[in-house]
């Protein structure tokens, strides 16, 4: 075979400069090489608008902070402490939140309302507190009831877990330190 005389397996034609002797035919790139190619321009329309411009995705932070947060109700749920700083960190997670507000809207809400604000039992988010409005005070009386007064135990019934989450869902309308007021008695009012 002559180096010379570049022979080509079909019309490919020879391109017009020559470098040190050497030519080159002006081939057409393969198909596999050209379909990857806009492969990854497809691919770079959708990751840019999914991270970048519409922001869909999560940074990196955010997702350390998502995982974070499910790592601490994780800790928290494990050991659920009804003490008040315990129950105060509860009640600024979002996970123990959302978690705590389905228990009250299927389990509470017939009696407080699903605004909290009050019917058969008492309103929940003001500051008036007939047994005591500090967290563990209102965990205690969620855990063991009212049962003279047609508040039952829920301790017993819901566990743990559900009885620090639905305590934390409440806490999630007070702020730490707030003023705590004493209620003598609450009287029923029939449900909005
Ligand atoms: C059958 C009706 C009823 C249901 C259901 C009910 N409660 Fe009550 N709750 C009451 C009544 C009545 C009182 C007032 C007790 C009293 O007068 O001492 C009360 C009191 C309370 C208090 C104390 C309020 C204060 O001012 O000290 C808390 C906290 C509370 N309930 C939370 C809950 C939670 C959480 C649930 C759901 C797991 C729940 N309740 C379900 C009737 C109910």
């Amino acid at each position: 075979m002559n180096p010379n005389k570049p022979s080509s397996p079909s019309d490919d034609q020879l391109r017009p400069h020559t470098y040190d002797g050497i030519q080159e035919f002006d081939k057409r790139l393969p198909n596999w090489w050209l379909f990857t190619l806009y492969a990854t321009i497809v691919f770079w329309v959708g990751y840019w608008s999914y991270y970048e411009w519409f922001r869909i995705g999560l940074t990196g932070a955010q997702s350390v902070e998502v995982s974070m947060k499910e790592i601490e109700a994780a800790k928290l749920a494990s050991a659920p402490a009804a003490d008040d700083s315990s129950l105060w960190k509860m009640s600024r997670n979002s996970t123990f939140v959302d978690a705590g507000r389905v228990t009250f809207n299927t389990t509470c809400a017939s009696c407080h309302t699903e605004k909290l604000t009050g019917a058969i039992g008492p309103n929940l988010v003001d500051k008036l507190w007939i047994h005591g409005g500090l967290p563990s005070q209102i965990h205690a009386t969620i855990d063991k009831g009212v049962l003279a007064k047609g508040m039952p135990a829920w301790g017993p019934i819901l566990g743990p877990k559900k009885t620090a989450e639905v305590t934390a869902y409440i806490l999630s309308y007070h702020q730490e330190g707030e003023a705590i007021e004493k209620q003598d008695a609450w009287i029923p009012v029939a449900p909005k």
